[in-house]
């Protein structure tokens, strides 16, 4: 089994030991609005506010080789020529390590004696990242060498920048001054904002032309001027913008050299754009220079960015007997769920920062991964996706994050979007008591003059679900629900079609029971809240629950599991009547978290056909068997070969559904085992299967009917993180969150000892040890402000 690297705990950092990882590992840099990847090799790229219109650095998607692009730094010693990151020149170093923390990546590499090693981070006050090279002689002695920077601008819009070349490669301009290359391509019409890459000394030479720096038909792993131990002095017309900076360095035996280098953005009110005539106002950017041209100043910011951090994860600590749980639960997960939030699902090593914008679903399922870290971002963030709704309850089921828009390309009319809105808003309140959330007015599609109160909003959410019937009382499924692979009403035939889009046949009475059981699970929710409310609705919402239970029971219980859907024809999905996709993961989950029938054992039988069906060494997978040809009348489900995405793929974000269900159904055991199945810091699989980072969750791993079932795929950006935060945080640990307090409730096999947890909740923060004797039990604690020391035994 081939090892990466290794956790270090009391570092909060992953450490990757070689370089030649089986998949870039990437991490995450930003906490405000710019925001950065870098792999383990310093490739990635960097954005500020959306990564499709106002990207800085140049990536090449799915590139050969893997990852090109970065933030490269270059030594010439010599005749070697070698990079601190391996990549691009690829020179075997005599050392290398990347250390992945919270919000940086230091990385260093050292050959023949020449040690270097760079700090990257994105500080909590601007829009920039640092990079703090040391460079340290540990040979016998002096080295005379050639380091160089070097960057590659985007042309703004990540997605033109790939296609428009007609028009591109005669907009580059640039600006060069004696410590800072500034980008500025289309600051003279309507842009205004500018890029920069400045050093704390002046450079020996630079090359912003990247024809000049690279020549034309050599790679990144041999530009000519490092060859050569040269710089062209290139001012670039055109053609494609680089900033490069070579400095002519020498080092007696034992002497170390710092060099630190800003990246940066700014945005100039537009009366204030020029110098003089087309000469940029760089005052900000000299500004942000000069708040990092000391060391001390840098690790002043770098303090001040790990106390960001410490104090977010101070928030929730559990100290337990089994180190995996304790990494996961302390760090890995949390810091998941806020880059989660921070990105939604746009740009990772698998999204491109192009395609996607918010989801609607998506984004209110991550806010309960975030509540209880920044629940000011998580209250605006759900008055921002309400406002994207329609008057009838409908509602984008995208947004971009620039404008705050619906974006009318990606469609509507997924059944379930508008219960997410009363998931996301439950967890706000319960995590905070904020119920003034409630009454804020928001509009209708963002216009003004429309508004109505975020309750009325989460009323006509649920509305729109209850009065959108089948013909078995059952939930439409519309354009498809949580699966966006299941396109009942859509038949497409058309290879040029998207799935997403495309037009649905009209009056199509296809039926969700994930649906079904996400509309019971939050309108019990939302009946409760409304109690506490003194709202009278909420007896038609406990009606209409009630008859939604009624209706699963009669029609959508197929014996041994829960049905999946009734397709446009009125045709069973997951039932044993079915030659493919039999049983399916969301219905099981849903209704089972929903406790449909749990009286008459309906909820035990579905999980027990979860396990027996789904289950697999890495997982429990989305449907079985899964489907071996394209079924038009199912859609992009059966696009996927088997085995993977939402065909037969071990889908993470759904496996904790099933847990949380085992978790109510108190069956510890099995719980225990699917999040360790899931979860990558049990290590598991090797990691060389598993290809991806880890220390993250993926969206998918392929399942049992791949051809290499282990193998994971779209790590970082997925519902998984939240949701397994929900499921260890309330379920596995027991600490829930209530109106009024917290409830301890926990599902974790005994063996797993007695474990104590720092939880911060509200104003007040509870210390709990919790005594596991016999379970399962609960103990119910009211909220009172101050420090709380307890004990519970159960
Ligand atoms: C992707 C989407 C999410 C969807 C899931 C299942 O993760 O972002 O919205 O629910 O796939 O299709
Ligand atoms: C595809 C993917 C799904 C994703 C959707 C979003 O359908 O299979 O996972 O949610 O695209 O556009």
């Amino acid at each position: 089994m081939d090892s990466f690297g290794h956790f270090d705990d009391a570092a909060r950092e992953y450490v990757i030991t070689r370089p030649d990882t089986p998949w870039p590992w990437i991490n995450y840099m930003g906490t405000g609005d710019f925001f950065s990847l870098i792999s383990n090799t310093a490739g990635g790229y960097c954005f500020c506010r959306d990564a499709k219109f106002r990207r800085i650095l140049r990536y090449r998607y799915n590139g050969v080789p893997m990852d090109s692009g970065g933030r490269y730094f270059y030594v010439k010693d010599g005749a070697n020529i070698w990079n601190p990151g391996w990549k691009p020149c690829k020179t075997p170093l005599d050392f290398y390590e990347c250390r992945h923390g919270m919000g940086y990546s230091r990385i260093t590499g050292e050959k023949d004696g020449l040690r270097a090693e760079v700090l990257f981070f994105v500080p909590l006050d601007h829009r920039c990242e640092v990079h703090r090279l040391k460079l340290e002689n540990r040979s016998g002695r002096t080295k005379k060498i050639q380091l160089y920077s070097f960057v590659e601008w985007c042309l703004w819009n990540a997605a033109t920048d790939m296609e428009n070349f007609q028009r591109n490669l005669s907009t580059g301009e640039v600006e060069v001054e004696p410590d800072a290359i500034y980008h500025k391509t289309e600051y003279r019409e309507r842009r205004n904002h500018y890029a920069f890459y400045g050093v704390n000394r002046p450079f020996a030479g630079f090359d912003t032309d990247r024809e000049t720096f690279l020549g034309m038909y050599n790679g990144f792993d041999a530009p000519v001027q490092v060859l050569s131990g040269t710089s062209g002095n290139s001012v670039a017309h055109g053609w494609s913008p680089v900033a490069a900076e070579r400095f002519d360095l020498e080092l007696a035996p034992g002497a170390a050299e710092e060099l630190i280098f800003v990246l940066g953005y700014v945005e100039n009110p537009p009366e204030a754009k020029f110098e003089i005539p087309g000469v940029i106002n760089k005052a900000q950017a000299r500004e942000m220079l000069a708040a990092y041209a000391t060391g001390v100043q840098v690790d002043a910011a770098f303090a001040a960015l790990r106390a960001y951090w410490d104090d977010l994860l101070g928030r929730f600590v559990v100290a337990s007997t089994v180190p995996e749980l304790d990494r996961t639960v302390n760090v890995w997960n949390q810091y998941q769920c806020m880059i989660t939030f921070f990105m939604s699902r746009s740009a990772s090593y698998f999204e491109s920062g192009i395609g996607r914008g918010m989801g609607f679903r998506d984004s209110n399922q991550d806010l309960a991964g975030i509540v209880h870290l920044i629940p000011d971002r998580a209250r605006q963030r759900i008055l921002d996706i309400a406002a994207t709704q329609f008057p009838d309850g409908g509602c984008y089921h995208q947004y971009q994050p620039l404008t705050k828009r619906g974006n009318n390309d990606i469609g509507g009319g997924f059944g379930d979007d508008p219960l997410w809105l009363i998931f996301g808003t439950v967890a706000y309140l319960k995590e905070t008591g904020d119920f003034s959330i409630l009454d804020e007015p928001v509009p209708f599609d963002n216009v003004p003059g429309s508004e109505v109160t975020l309750l009325e909003h989460l009323k006509i959410s649920f509305r729109r679900v209850a009065t959108n019937l089948g013909p078995h009382g059952l939930t439409l499924i519309g354009r498809a629900d949580w699966n966006d692979c299941l396109n009942l009403n859509c038949f497409s035939l058309d290879p040029d079609e998207s799935f997403q889009t495309t037009e649905n046949v009209a009056g199509g009475k296809a039926e969700s029971l994930m649906i079904a059981g996400l509309f019971v699970a939050e309108g019990k929710d939302f009946a409760e809240l409304l109690d506490r409310l003194g709202d009278a609705a909420a007896s038609g919402v406990r009606a209409a629950v009630q008859a939604m239970e009624d209706a699963v029971k009669e029609h959508g219980w197929d014996g041994e599991w829960f049905l999946r859907a009734y397709d446009f024809d009125g045709r069973k999905i997951g039932s044993r009547e079915c030659e493919e996709g039999k049983v399916f993961i969301e219905s099981q989950g849903w209704c089972a978290m929903a406790r449909i029938g749990a009286a008459e054992g309906l909820c035990d039988k579905a999980l027990d056909a979860a396990v027996k069906y789904l289950e697999c060494e890495h997982g429990l997978v989305l449907n079985v068997p899964a489907y071996s040809s394209y079924l038009y009348q199912y859609g992009e489900i059966s696009s996927y070969p088997q085995g993977y995405k939402e065909n037969g793929g071990i889908f993470c974000h759904n496996n904790p559904w099933v847990i949380i269900a085992e978790a109510m159904a108190g069956r510890a055991d099995d719980a225990w085992r699917h999040y360790c199945k899931i979860t990558p810091a049990f290590g598991t699989a090797d990691q060389a299967l598993r290809k991806v980072e880890p220390y993250v969750f993926c969206q998918m791993v392929a399942g049992k009917e791949a051809a290499r079932p282990g193998e994971g795929k779209n790590s970082w950006l997925t519902g998984t993180a939240a949701w397994t935060w929900k499921c260890v945080s309330e379920f596995i640990l027991g600490v829930k969150p209530q109106y009024d307090g917290l409830l301890i409730e926990p599902c974790i096999p005994l063996d797993k000892g007695s474990y104590r947890i720092h939880r911060r909740f509200r104003e007040a923060e509870y210390d709990i040890t919790i005594r596991l004797v016999g379970g399962p039990g609960k103990v119910f604690i009211p909220y009172a402000p101050g420090r709380h020391v307890l004990e519970v035994e159960l």
